[in-house]
């Protein structure tokens, strides 16, 4: 990536809307840009960068945060009753402003279930979970809502210090087997890099709504245990059949085995050239293990 010739700059300035995992390594790397990079959270904490931002409770930003923001990322979830947060809450005060981008972190959960088959954009989402019915109405919203978004749509986010080793370490790792069940993943500087290296190529690049941000190599979580324990030099534990641990599982932890696809990512490394970090999970969980 080269930095110098990045259109981005000083003079852009952007709100992070929920500064949690992906949201904060988003703002940490466009700072480096020179850009100004404010993030909220629910509640008060030190950081001069973050204001208040909690739709739940009404708080909501004060004016002066909006002064001069261009681009806008939102890493809210859905409220509990499906509706997106940020829209409720400060939709005409986004319309009011004059934005050059709006990004959306979504979820591939919005596909459903493709029995382990491949699944890009131009499938219809067919969501199976109601939290993904949740997803794909907060999707319409923002696309309907005018303003210039586009919308990432990830598999599960790992990076440093959210990973299967916290898992291990911590001892709530779960070893399950299914058979021919696979996750998509996606390293949290990926999507990072991703979002920046389309914002800087913005003119260039077709303009494209949704895009899916994921690895190359969607496999089962077994495999990604089993590399885990191997570099940390231990034995993994004998895994448990699904039919076995499925009545021990919440049911949030069940409904992540509902469903079975591979998220295809050619739009964003073919089509719109984006190079990825962290190829597979043996290289991300790589960077994880040497830096956690
Ligand atoms: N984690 C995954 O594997 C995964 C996979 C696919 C998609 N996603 C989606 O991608 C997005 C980013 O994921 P993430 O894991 O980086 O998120 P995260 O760490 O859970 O952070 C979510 C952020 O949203 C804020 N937030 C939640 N409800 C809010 C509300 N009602 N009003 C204001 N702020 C609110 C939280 O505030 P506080 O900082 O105060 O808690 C937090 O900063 C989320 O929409 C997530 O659902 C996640």
């Amino acid at each position: 990536m080269n930095y110098l010739a990045s259109p981005l700059g000083s003079k852009k300035k952007f709100l992070i809307l929920g500064c949690g995992f992906s949201g904060s390594f988003f703002a940490k790397t466009i700072r480096k840009f020179g850009c100004i990079a404010l993030t909220s959270s629910r509640t008060e904490n030190n950081d001069p960068n973050s204001f208040v931002f909690n739709s739940e409770s009404n708080v909501i930003p004060d004016e002066k945060i909006f002064d001069g923001v261009t681009h806008i990322l939102s890493c809210i979830p859905p409220d509990k009753n499906g509706n997106d947060p940020v829209l409720g809450s400060l939709k005409n005060k986004l319309k009011s402003l004059s934005l050059e981008w709006v990004g959306y972190l979504s979820t591939t959960g919005v596909y459903g279930n493709t029995q382990g088959n491949w699944v890009s954009e131009i499938d219809q989402p067919k969501p199976f979970q109601k939290r993904s019915h949740k997803r794909l109405n907060c999707e319409k919203e923002w696309i309907d809502s005018g303003l210039p978004v586009q919308i990432f749509r990830l598999p599960g986010i790992y990076g440093p210090g959210r990973s299967t080793f916290e898992a291990i370490k911590t001892q709530k790792i779960r070893i399950i087997s299914k058979k021919n069940q696979v996750f998509s993943r996606i390293h949290v500087a990926d999507i990072t890099n991703a979002i920046i290296h389309l914002l800087q190529n913005k003119n260039d690049l077709k303009f494209y709504q949704i895009i899916n941000i994921a690895d190359d190599e969607p496999c089962s979580q077994i495999e990604v245990i089993q590399y885990c324990y191997n570099l940390l030099g231990l034995k993994m534990p004998k895994p448990i059949s699904f039919e076995d641990a499925k009545k021990e599982l919440s049911p949030i932890a069940q409904s992540f085995w509902m469903e079975n696809r591979r998220v295809s990512n050619k739009l964003l490394c073919e089509e719109l050239g984006y190079k990825l970090i962290y190829k597979n999970y043996k290289i991300g969980l790589k960077n994880c293990f040497l830096n956690s």
